[in-house]
């Protein structure tokens, strides 16, 4: 191989880098979302105060890389779906499923939540900002069964009392359907 090809190669190597570090970034921000994945222990704390239970569904909407979906099939043996509209996610989300050992219990789809049926979800995941929260509330109050978990990390639902609440990590948990009142209620009723 010649200097010349082997320069080819290395501008290729780099575009071809360049590309995918731009959709990697690019396409969540477009949502208005960084793809920040929450720390393992943070994941844990919130599926335990869901109350997620073998054999359940939970879905992440936004799965990032997955490791939601990886944690929730190991450790609570739960079935788990991912949404995200990242391609670059979605594809890091699938890679990882297929190598952590949880084969069928994990399944990735590419698309926009919002766009996306919830009907048969036990436990929905959400790592995201209060910016979805007009639309997530009309969503997850028209198509969650009743008994079912909403858990936020980092941001609540400005109209619905939580049912559970973690504030050294800021997690939320909601039960379906949804009771009017805020964090404030909840804090106050705890008193
Ligand atoms: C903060 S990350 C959370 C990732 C993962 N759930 C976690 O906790 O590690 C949010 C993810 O949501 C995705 N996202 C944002 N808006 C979305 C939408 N409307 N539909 C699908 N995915 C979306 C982004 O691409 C990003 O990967």
């Amino acid at each position: 191989m010649n200097m010349d090809t082997l320069k080819l190669i290395l501008v290729a190597l780099a575009a071809l880098w360049m590309v995918y570090v731009l959709v990697d970034y690019l396409v969540p921000y477009f949502y208005g979302l960084p793809a920040k994945p929450t720390r393992h222990a943070r994941i844990r704390k919130a599926l335990k105060l869901a109350g997620l239970r073998p054999g359940e569904t939970l879905i992440d909407l936004g799965c990032g890389d997955g490791r939601v979906l990886i944690l929730a099939a190991k450790e609570f043996e739960a079935q788990a779906i991912g949404i995200d509209a990242g391609p670059v996610q979605v594809a890091r989300a699938w890679i990882n499923g297929l190598f952590s050992g949880v084969g069928t219990q994990i399944q990735v789809h590419w698309g926009n939540f919002l766009k996306a049926d919830l009907p048969d979800a036990d436990v929905v995941f959400a790592y995201l900002t209060s910016d979805y929260v007009p639309k997530l509330e009309a969503k997850l109050t028209s198509q969650l069964k009743p008994g079912a978990r909403v858990v936020t990390i980092s941001f609540d639902f400005s109209n619905w009392e939580p049912d559970a609440f973690d504030e050294d990590e800021l997690i939320f948990v909601y039960k379906m359907p949804p009771h009017a009142g805020d964090l404030g209620t909840f804090l106050l009723k705890r008193e």
